[in-house]
């Protein structure tokens, strides 16, 4: 039986909720799945798993740098089997952003890194207003009026597209078979 990792980096959780939706689409095509936080992934983790995937979420117009590091310090693990890497972020709500080709944050980060992801996607997150300290909450809401979503602050919207998620745990199911 094949195993696959998928390693997340997250703020809030919601990219965790993904990954188990993955794990659980992945599983029933019978691959054993581990979902593990990227920041306690290993290189003894990478060189035992069969194919692998990285998820990470957008913060104020990034991807946490722990991402990017574990990246470059383990490129050559990654090329050595099956690879994807999917990008959380709001503005992925949007229809023309919504595909990894035209999401703005998954091709700027794309463009610092040497990694090329055998597979890609991008996957609309939440909005947890109540959550939010008074700061960020200002901040996401003030994007959002600039972008024309959502600004009611006690709001909590999720706007993840789970076929699209499970269609791509398909995908990964089929090539670690
Ligand atoms: C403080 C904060 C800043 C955010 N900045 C952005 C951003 O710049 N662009 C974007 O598209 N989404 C942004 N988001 C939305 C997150 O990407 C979204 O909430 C995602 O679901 C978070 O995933 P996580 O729970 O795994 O961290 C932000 C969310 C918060 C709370």
């Amino acid at each position: 039986m094949s195993h696959i990792l998928i390693l997340y980096s997250t703020t809030d959780g919601h990219t965790i909720r993904i990954c188990e939706r993955l794990r659980s689409v992945i599983e029933a095509q019978g691959p054993r799945v581990t979902v593990k936080a990227l920041a306690e992934g290993t290189a003894e983790d990478l060189s035992s798993c069969d194919a692998v995937v990285i998820g990470a979420s957008i913060r104020y117009g990034k991807h946490k740098p722990e991402v990017g590091a574990f990246i470059t310090r383990h490129q050559a693990a990654l090329e050595a089997r099956p690879n994807a890497f999917f990008s959380v972020n709001v503005v992925a709500r949007k229809p023309g952003k919504n595909r990894p080709e035209a999401n703005p944050y998954l091709l700027k980060f794309l463009r610092g890194i040497a990694w090329k992801p055998q597979r890609l996607a991008v996957f609309a997150g939440k909005i947890d207003y109540p959550s939010y300290g008074a700061l960020d909450r200002t901040m996401i809401r003030f994007i959002m009026w600039m972008t024309k979503g959502p600004t009611d602050p006690t709001a909590v919207i999720e706007f993840t597209n789970w076929g699209q998620v499970e269609t791509f745990g398909a995908e990964i199911a089929r090539v670690a078979p």
